[in-house]
């Protein structure tokens, strides 16, 4: 049987982190791809990563690269390459220089692993997996942005800290764009099967939808730059459920126009985040939840907030539109 071929487009701390997992979990063989002058970069992690393999025990290979023609037919490609948040930045700020970085990363990709699913990191991550969409000419089911497997998780964390019980036992969901607006759904959150709200007051409840919703901004305030150990665990999980077609629910930014009335124009939706079934095609189903009249219109300033930062998008670059 052929091995699964994972690449990872930018070596720095989000990409080489996702080898790291990828290689850990022994997904497949893994390239991790940065530009020709971090060449160096992206092949000495590599060969770092590699050597971890009689210590860990996996026999993935771990190359690095500045050579798309390395990547080629990849099952999956996860794109971090762009600028970072530094403090005092929101993810929008960093939409001019990403969108670039994005747009002529997703076409190399398409060029050399056509079947390839993509999974997005880079931020702004709603205007980025846009991006990838537009600039790799991807059916729709084969392009997904990582957030909600992060924002889950973050919100499953600090719920276990106030509890004082294993996140194992934690299920929880999030929808909404990768911003503070993300719309984290304690009505649908359970410890084990009994709903959160028999067990916290709603003040702690809505402290831990509040630490969720800034807590990558908290890390970045922290370390001088973006969290990456959280973000790139959130792409592996979303790359091990494609890879071995587990049809695992994750919430990612996944194409929607009719679902949760996002456009009322078949092919005129957008990417937001909202809980998706993966599976060996990407995203195989959205799935639609019945929500309460707040928690509508939380999601509906999400969804609004995503249109307008495509729309930032498709002004500057008027080629994406
Ligand atoms: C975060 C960045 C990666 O949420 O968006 O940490």
């Amino acid at each position: 049987m052929r091995r699964a071929k994972i690449s990872v487009i930018g070596a720095g701390n989000v990409g080489a982190t996702c080898a790291h997992w990828a290689a850990a979990k022994e997904l497949g063989d893994i390239v991790l791809l940065d530009i020709p002058d971090r060449v160096g970069v992206a092949k000495g992690k590599a060969l770092d990563l590699l050597c971890c393999g009689p210590m860990e025990r996996f026999d993935s290979n771990v190359i690095g690269t500045s050579d798309y023609k390395d990547t080629a037919d990849s099952d999956v490609v996860i794109v971090t390459a762009g600028l970072p948040r530094k403090p005092g930045m929101s993810r929008d700020d960093l939409i001019q220089t990403n969108v670039q970085i994005v747009r002529s990363v997703a076409a190399e990709v398409a060029k050399h692993s056509p079947n390839a699913v993509m999974i997005i990191v880079s931020n702004p991550l709603d205007a980025m997996v846009y991006t990838a969409w537009k600039a790799s000419g991807f059916p729709t089911h084969r392009i997904l942005g990582q957030a909600g497997a992060l924002d889950v998780a973050r919100f499953r964390t600090f719920l276990a800290m106030e509890l004082g019980c294993s996140i194992e036992d934690i299920t929880a969901l999030l929808l909404g764009g990768h911003g503070d607006d993300m719309v984290p759904l304690p009505r649908f959150t359970s410890v084990h099967g009994i709903p959160i709200n028999q067990l916290l007051p709603k003040e702690k409840i809505d402290a831990c939808v509040q630490r969720a919703k800034v807590g990558g901004g908290e890390i970045v305030n922290l370390m001088g730059t973006s969290a990456y150990y959280a973000p790139a665990s959130g792409s592996v999980q979303m790359a091990e459920a494609i890879i071995k077609d587990k049809k695992r629910i994750i919430p990612c930014a996944a194409y929607c126009d009719k679902e949760y009335g996002v456009s009322t124009e078949k092919g005129k939706g957008y990417f937001v985040g909202v809980p998706v079934v993966l599976g060996k095609n990407g995203m195989e189903k959205v799935i639609e939840i019945q929500m309460d009249a707040d928690e509508k219109k939380m999601m509906d300033e999400s969804i609004s907030h995503v249109k307008d930062l495509v729309g930032t998008v498709r002004r500057i670059f008027p080629d994406l539109a």
